[in-house]
């Protein structure tokens, strides 16, 4: 049996998930060559919502944030998340930028991409995928994984028979629900293993309180690496902890081989800084407790808390289980998409405006028209004629692939902000936010601009 390997979230998804991207790259430096002797097999430390928040929240630049990162990690993989042809947006990009955009991040020192769509329509994989084969980084296909009469086991074979013929180098089940049960965890991956001899790994979330158990089953049913994040930043909305799983795995035939000293010092180290983030409130003890709902709803728990929030701020918080209710019935009339960004936010604004306006699709929000247009890709299921025409009359759907209709962006963005960037980073990071991002770089420090006269 070979070994388990393990790829720690704690500086993406994990602070992602428990307090909104917040960590600073100020408190991520100082504890990277610890980290990087613990024989992960890979860090997840950029993209998702990395990007954003650097540029919105905290005034720093992602792509350096990822340089100092490179510098001290020196022996261990980083990965990042690729939202495919959305990046790290939330639309679809030209190709042009797609391919610099991924021939960048390679460059500024990130080993595996993993790339999902939220259709799971791999025609938005297409150029990531080619692209990353091209930079000789490791490719991982992500399968959006979620549960309706369409995503049969057939359905995530067939899936990942594409991706495989498109060159992928490993295959993620992404989880990003925590709606994987342990059973059907093992059912899914000893089938995965029939049919394919690519590596699979295994991506969830705690939301509903059984992560470690389908992480078990997982392992028994040979997948190849888990994602565990170092326990202060563990549970809750995040991955299960890393200790603990390192510790027990180590009494099997599969020990992950971690240096559980190295990971307790680390442990010590993101432990003040939780303790901060906790007395600022920025983690909100809520996000750590235990949701079981999200198994019957099959809903994400940062969805939950957003339709709560969006419904308390139409002071209609009353209205939570009636929309909640209405969630489900909103994907099966879309074609049952997995609730992942962008289309968790749009299902779930969908069914509040069903709700309290009282009509179903009577309000229609321009994303949800674009993603019946076609705009999106392919919907799992065909979109039922009637809602369609509900939503978009007689209008004619597109059936080829949505950034075919896009002409190269990149140098017209770049003329857009002649003056301000400094680099073709810069020019991405405007591409991708073009207000956030254009703001940082006219605040950005002076100092850049006189190495920029100096040159
Ligand atoms: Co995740």
């Amino acid at each position: 049996m070979n070994r388990l390997k393990i790829t720690e979230t704690a500086l993406r998804d994990a602070h992602q998930s428990l307090i909104a991207t917040r960590l600073t790259t100020d408190e991520i430096l100082p504890i990277l060559e610890v980290m990087d002797e613990v024989g992960y097999h890979a860090m997840e430390v950029w993209g998702g919502a990395t990007f954003d928040a650097c540029l919105r929240f905290l005034n720093e630049d992602p792509w350096q944030r990822l340089r100092e990162i490179r510098k001290r990690v020196k022996k261990t993989k980083l990965q990042m998340l690729l939202r495919g042809q959305n990046l790290l947006g939330y639309k679809h990009y030209p190709d042009d930028i797609v391919e610099k955009f991924i021939q960048k991040s390679i460059e500024n020192g990130i080993d595996i991409i993993r790339v999902f769509d939220a259709l799971n329509d791999v025609r938005n994989l297409e150029t990531s995928i080619k692209t990353i084969k091209k930079e000789k980084a490791h490719c991982q296909c992500a399968i959006s994984y979620t549960t309706s009469k369409v995503h049969t086991l057939d359905y995530y074979i067939g899936l990942i028979k594409q991706m495989e013929s498109l060159g992928t180098d490993s295959i993620c089940i992404k989880d990003m629900a925590g709606i994987l049960t342990p059973y059907k965890a093992y059912e899914l991956i000893s089938k995965i293993k029939e049919n394919t001899k690519l590596p699979i790994e295994l991506h969830t979330h705690c939301t509903s309180g059984i992560a470690e158990m389908t992480y078990m089953k997982a392992v028994e049913a040979g997948v190849d690496i888990i994602d565990t994040a170092i326990s202060p930043f563990s549970g809750g909305t995040s991955q299960p902890p890393t200790e603990s799983l390192a510790i027990v795995l180590s009494e099997s035939e599969r020990n992950p081989m971690l240096n559980i000293k190295v990971l307790n010092d680390i442990a010590l180290y993101f432990k003040q800084i939780k303790e901060k983030y906790l007395e600022s409130g920025v983690l909100n003890p809520k996000v750590l407790s235990t949701e079981p709902k999200t198994l019957s709803y099959q809903v994400p728990g940062g969805m939950l808390s957003n339709l709560l929030s969006q419904l308390k701020m139409q002071n209609a918080a009353d209205k939570y289980e009636e929309v909640l209710a209405e969630v489900p019935r909103v994907r099966e009339d879309l074609g049952f998409p997995p609730l992942v960004t962008p289309l968790s936010q749009m299902v779930g604004t969908q069914a509040v405006f069903n709700i309290l306006i009282g009509e179903r699709y009577k309000m229609v929000p321009k994303e949800i028209k674009d993603y019946v247009r076609g705009l999106y890709g392919k919907s799992p299921a065909p979109i039922k004629e009637e809602i369609k025409k509900k939503i978009i009359g007689d209008e004619e759907v597109i059936t080829i692939r949505p950034a075919d209709l896009l002409e190269p962006g990149f140098e017209n963005v770049k003329e857009e902000i002649q003056g301000l960037y400094k680099s073709e980073e810069d020019i991405l990071s405007y591409a991708l936010f073009p207000q956030v991002a254009k703001s940082f770089l006219e605040n950005r420090k002076d100092d850049v601009c006189n190495i920029e006269v100096i040159m």
